[in-house]
This record gives structure tokens, C-alpha cells and sequence, in this order.
């Protein structure tokens, strides 16, 4: 399946030079969707993952699928100030200011193998804050997993410690 055919490109989106990645249209094809999640799903697997872990919002519309294919839980990663319980968080720097990314304490054991699946990988900040968090509530993250990877942003370089699949690269 060629995944990129069903993902819309909107130029100068947020903001002036930024060629936008628009996923809606994949999603909204349900053959090409469900491609999409039982291809990640088929990469995941080898993994044996006990729970996946999906970033808000975009993570969670592959995340959620992927972990219920493999039937297993999802654990959701969240803007601050959303979950109710006891929580841990990771602030992470952005271009400009920092954002900061919470999980409730007892959501993941100590030990658990957990694989991360968000839309995707540009700066990798998001991706690398995640793993932090993860690694601050003692989950052992055994890999990662993006629909889309913008390869020029060099995101990767963030993330070497663990191993990282994405099912289409653009390059610019
Ligand atoms: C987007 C996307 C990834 C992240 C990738 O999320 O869904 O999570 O950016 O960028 P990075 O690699 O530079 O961190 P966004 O923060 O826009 O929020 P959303 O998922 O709630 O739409
Ligand atoms: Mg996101």
C-alpha cells in the first residue's frame, strides 16, 4: 500500500514554508487506515510489547488500534492538567518556550516493555520527552513506531537508544 498517496500535503501550513502533512484523509479511508495499523502492528509485534503508549492527540489514533489488534493495553501519554490521578511529567524544550507531557504514576510497572506509536516524527521532541517520561516511571521502552517520518528534520538523532520504524519518510 502506498501510504503516501493518502496523505494530503498542505503548503504554507501552520505557517509560511511548512509543508503540512495532513493525515485526515488516510484515516478517513478505512481500507488504507487499517493498512496502516496492521503494518505497524506486523513491525511492532516482534517486539512483544505488554502495553502500548500513545503521545495526545495524533498518537492516539494509531496507538489505540495498534494495541487493540495486539490485545494488549494503551497507555495514554497527555497535555498537562488532563489526567485526574497521581501523575509524572517531563518538560521538554520547543523552538520557542517548552511544553510538558504527563502519565498517571501507576500506569506502567516497573520492567514493562512498552513500544511508543505516534502520527510523527519531525523534531523528535515529542517522541524523545515520551521516552524520557517513560524511562522516569521505569518502563523499558523497546521501541518506537511513526505512520510518517520527515527525514530532514533529522528526529532520529534524538532517539538512538531505541530502535525506530516509520512507514513513510519524506524528505522535504
Ligand atoms: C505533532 C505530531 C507529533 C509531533 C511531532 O503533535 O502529532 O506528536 O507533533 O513533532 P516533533 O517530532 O517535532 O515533536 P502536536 O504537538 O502538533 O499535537 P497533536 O498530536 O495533539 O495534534
Ligand atoms: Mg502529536
Amino acid at each position: 500500500m502506498k501510504f503516501n498517496e493518502h496523505i494530503r500535503v498542505i503548503a504554507d501550513f501552520p505557517k509560511e514554508g511548512i509543508s503540512y502533512k495532513d493525515i485526515t484523509t488516510l484515516l478517513k479511508n478505512g481500507d488504507v487506515y487499517r493498512a496502516a495499523v496492521n503494518e505497524m502492528v506486523e513491525k511492532i509485534k516482534p517486539w512483544k510489547p505488554e502495553v502500548i503508549v500513545g503521545p495526545e492527540a495524533r498518537g492516539f489514533l494509531l496507538g489505540a488500534p495498534v494495541a487493540y489488534a495486539l490485545g494488549i493495553g494503551f497507555v495514554p501519554v497527555r497535555k498537562p492538567g488532563k489526567l485526574p490521578a497521581r501523575t509524572i511529567s517531563e518538560t521538554y524544550a520547543l523552538e520557542y518556550g517548552s511544553d510538558t507531557l504527563e502519565v498517571h504514576a501507576d500506569a506502567i510497572h516497573s520492567g514493562e516493555r512498552i513500544v511508543v506509536v505516534d502520527d510523527l516524527l519531525a523534531t523528535g521532541g515529542t517522541m524523545a520527552a515520551t521516552a524520557n517520561l517513560m524511562r522516569k516511571i521505569g518502563a523499558d521502552v523497546v521501541g518506537m513506531g511513526f505512520l510518517i517520518e520527515l527525514t530532514f528534520l533529522k528526529g532520529r538523532e534524538k532517539l538512538v537508544d531505541y530502535p525506530v520504524f516509520s512507514l513513510v519518510e519524506y524528505e522535504k
